[in-house]
């Protein structure tokens, strides 16, 4: 592996290697633009990707030197740079203007040195378009300034909270969504960091909010963000800052973590932040101090912390999404939002509360929905949680005639009123495997199951121990496909 380059074969066969057409055609396939020096400089590769990016003809560019063909605006071409260092110059930010057709061009450019045996010979810059991931990243950055700027503005006013909802807002008197609440209200007094978890459509993002502004932080910035809307590059730049030139230009910018200091910062779907990022927030959270990029001074952060899994967090783990290190770190509390599913006795109250909403949006006076929809309701299994149960109702009530007072299941266009179909509800309900038949189905499977085992697959034997006739068992064991194991 290591040690002398390998001597090329001068009596190899020549038709085992690529000849020049073949290469310059391959090298011309290629999306990203390349070009290639000698190692005095003298441009002798250059694919159409280039002519297209520099807006030049190939002729015009090959056998000239570099420097003649771009004005690097006081830089050093990074072609001649990896020549001179000896060395792969990887993902460098480098801009230039050509002199010929005066494109500006900024690009992100991997250069490596070509080398016969120990002897450098030119170098080849693969380049990739910059233009179009900084006009994003401008964007992403001036939406976060805007919004910080906003939330400031906001909370100059006394009593008024960056976050729009409090824990009134979450609705629901269920033990499982009770005991959540419990423990988010306990937490909202203190800063240590919390993981919240839980289905899409659970009421994650209420849930931050309502600690966020029942907590001493609610007047200060409450920002959350999601780490998956995020492309990765950006995001490490966006939560902890960069300074002057730390790469590709960028700017001095506090990040998210420096922005939201004495308030709470919130990262949605932290299992979709790539593992070596998870690193770099895990130092964070431990020193309570970030450095921007680029930069080598710490800076002291009082942030709190809440994180947003729409995995199971042992799952993501296991899952290789979430670090475990990281894990303990984020999720001093883990609270948990329960599904709809396990929570229909609240159905009554979020649908109370739900067409109260839209009554005053849509200036209805609707009641409730019919009985009839409501068993409906109930049997459903609600994969969007209530988000999609407020998507049925707003749906049913901007149908409703001003003289309707109940939603019946008509008013539901078709596209929504198939879920709640007799067959779409049985099939729903066999493969969530949550209604009352199946449930006792599976605990009979088990119990038959168990007895056999014990009598050896011994039916007559199994079939009295259970109390029950041969053939009732028999009837079983065809019923749960049991074979002896
Ligand atoms: N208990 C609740 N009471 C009233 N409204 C709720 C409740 N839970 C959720 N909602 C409403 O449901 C919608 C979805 O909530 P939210 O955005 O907090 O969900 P989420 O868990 O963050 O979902 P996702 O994982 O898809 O981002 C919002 O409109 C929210 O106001
Ligand atoms: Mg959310």
């Amino acid at each position: 592996m290591h040690g002398e380059p390998k001597k090329v074969e001068l009596n190899k066969p020549k038709t085992t290697r690529l000849n020049e057409v073949q290469l310059e055609k391959m090298i011309d396939s290629i999306d990203e633009a390349i070009i290639g020096c000698d190692k005095e400089g003298y441009i002798n590769i250059y694919n159409s990707a280039n002519e297209r990016c520099e807006k030049m003809n190939r002729k015009n560019v090959l056998n000239k030197h570099v420097d003649k063909v771009y004005d690097f605006h006081g830089k050093k071409s990074l072609l001649m740079q990896a020549i001179s260092e000896n060395r792969p110059i990887l993902d460098q930010y480098q801009e230039y203007t050509t002199e010929s057709s005066g494109t500006y061009v900024e690009i992100i450019c991997s250069t490596v040195p070509i080398k016969e045996g120990n002897e450098i010979i030119g170098a080849v810059s693969v380049m990739k378009d910059y233009s179009k991931v900084k006009k994003l990243s401008k964007i992403i950055m001036d939406l976060q300034s805007n919004l910080y700027s906003a939330s400031q503005e906001k909370t100059a006013k006394p009593g008024i909270t960056s976050a729009k909802h409090s824990f009134s807002d979450i609705i629901g008197e269920n033990p499982l969504l009770r005991d959540t609440m419990a423990w988010a209200r306990k937490t909202a007094e203190n800063s240590l960091p919390i993981l919240i978890s839980g289905e899409t459509g659970t009421g994650k993002e209420l849930l931050a909010q309502g600690i966020h502004s029942a907590g001493s932080r609610r007047e200060k910035p409450f920002i959350a963000i999601n780490c998956a809307a995020i492309p990765e590059n950006l995001l490490e730049g966006l939560l902890f800052g960069t300074v002057k030139g730390a790469f590709t230009g960028a700017i001095d910018r506090p990040g998210l973590f420096e922005q939201a200091t004495e308030g709470t910062l919130v990262l949605d779907e932290i299992n979709s932040m790539s593992i070596p990022l998870q690193s770099k927030l895990l130092r964070v959270i431990q020193e309570e101090a970030v450095r921007r990029v680029g930069d080598i001074k710490e800076r002291k952060i009082n942030t709190r912390l809440i994180s947003i899994s729409n995995r199971e967090p042992l799952q993501a783990i296991r899952q290789g999404q979430l670090r475990e290190d990281l894990y303990y770190r984020i999720a001093y509390i883990s609270l948990s939002m329960p599904p709809l599913r396990k929570r229909l006795d609240d159905l009554p109250l979020l649908l109370n509360y739900l067409i109260d909403k839209y009554n005053k949006k849509l200036n209805l006076e609707v009641k409730s929905v019919t009985p009839e929809l409501f068993s409906l309701l109930e049997m459903y299994s609600w994969p969007g949680n209530i988000r999609e149960l407020e998507h049925v109702l707003a749906a049913g009530m901007s149908s409703l005639g001003s003289r309707d007072k109940n939603i019946s299941l008509d008013h539901l266009p078709p596209n929504i009123r198939h879920k709640f179909s007799a067959g779409s509800l049985q099939k729903r309900n066999r493969r969530n495997n949550f209604s009352l038949e199946s449930t006792l189905d599976r605990v009979e499977r088990r119990v038959v199951e168990t007895v056999l085992k014990r009598n050896n697959w011994n039916v007559s034997k199994a079939a009295r121990e259970l109390g029950l006739k041969r053939q009732s068992l028999q009837y079983r064991i065809r019923k749960y496909s049991l074979n002896i194991t």
